[in-house]
């Protein structure tokens, strides 16, 4: 079965061509980093303008890189939630209105569910449930047990700021561009994570529950100082190099303590990850230095990080054969959504 895939929820316009949910034939973006690098963060209505410009000519060069026609088609799937209203909506339309043109079904797949299946695709062997699910992405920091595709339960999830929005503050914070995780990632190869005693917060009344504001807030006195005084061009290269690698490995030793506590409390068979902070090498290393039960640890593949047209069209593959298509016309854009 072909599916096309379209990711438009946030800043990258994405489409791909997926055959049986892990074949991929074509996974290609159009990314707006660039446009909104001026406003040190994702600008709505300049992301909506810009999916408006790229979505037709990102469906026309995924079909031509897979080599198949828009009649080859089987399904169309879209993300639908969580993300921008006005983004999401011109996939959304596009999507609706090709699943009517060529009379083939459609499905609305969840911005947050596809981001999980990233890993899952990307395993080459028979997936194992019940699995822990990480999701560590801009918008969302979630630990899930994983019971079969399409099914799980919520775990925890962050009572502040997801860990990637954490690295995008603490980057403008160091004067580095948006997105920040990758700047971090680069900065801190020169620096101690032992420098700075950080910690990321503890939610005492769940202690799996993630907290990112404090941390964030003792690397603002770093910088500043307690009244705030200066920006970080005071700073020498070593010490913002020490901020950066103690920052960096405060959260994600966070991330991976947790996983691990939770992979063991709910007896899971393996760790499944997603989201753009997938792409540190440095969370790559805690998980694979920490791993004391040798548990098997699946990171999502290149170019199925960050956002992409890929896992929503492998994910739709799925959807489709549990019969849970949507009605082309009755499906909304929804901003927030957990589930
Ligand atoms: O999953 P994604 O593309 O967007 C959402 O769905 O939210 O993730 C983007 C996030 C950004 O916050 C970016 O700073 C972060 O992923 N990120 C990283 C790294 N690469 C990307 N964070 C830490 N270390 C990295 N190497
Ligand atoms: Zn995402």
């Amino acid at each position: 079965m072909l599916v096309l895939g379209i990711e438009t929820t946030c800043d990258e316009t994405a489409c791909a061509i997926v055959k049986d949910g892990n074949k991929i034939l074509s996974n290609v973006l159009s990314s707006q980093i660039d446009e909104h690098k001026q406003f040190g963060g994702v600008y709505p209505e300049l992301a909506s303008r810009l999916h408006v410009d790229r979505l037709i000519p990102m469906i026309d060069l995924s079909l031509r890189e897979a080599h198949i026609t828009k009649k080859d088609l089987n399904l169309i799937a879209v993300s639908y939630t969580p993300g921008l209203i006005g983004a999401i909506t011109i996939g959304l339309n596009a999507a609706k209105a090709l699943s009517c043109a060529l009379n083939i079904p459609f499905i609305g797949i969840h911005h947050i569910e596809a981001h999980l299946y990233a890993a899952m695709m990307s395993s080459n062997q028979k997936l194992l449930f019940p699995a822990l699910g990480v999701v560590v992405s801009g918008g969302h920091t979630m630990l899930l047990k994983i019971f079969d595709i399409g099914h799980y339960d919520i775990i925890s999830s962050t009572i502040d700021d997801a860990v990637g929005e954490a690295f995008d503050k603490v980057a403008r914070m160091l004067s580095l561009p948006y997105p920040g995780g990758p700047h971090i990632e680069q900065l801190a190869l020169d620096g101690d994570p032992l420098s700075h005693p950080y910690k990321a917060g503890f939610v005492k009344k769940n202690p799996l529950y993630f907290s990112f504001s404090g941390l964030k807030t003792n690397v603002l006195y770093s910088i500043h100082g307690h009244n705030n005084k200066s920006s970080s061009s005071h700073l020498s290269p070593r010490q913002k190099a020490d901020i950066a690698a103690s920052f960096q490995h405060a959260a994600l030793f966070d991330i991976v303590s947790k996983s691990f506590q939770a992979s063991k409390l709910f007896d899971c068979k393996a760790v499944y990850l997603g989201g753009g902070v997938t792409q540190s090498n440095y969370l790559k290393k805690l998980f694979h230095d920490y791993n004391l039960e040798n548990l098997p640890i699946f990171f999502p593949s290149q170019g199925l990080s960050l956002d992409n047209g890929a896992m929503v069209a492998g994910l739709g593959f799925h959807k489709y054969q549990k019969q849970q298509c949507s009605d082309p016309l009755d499906l909304k854009a929804i901003p927030r959504s957990s589930f």
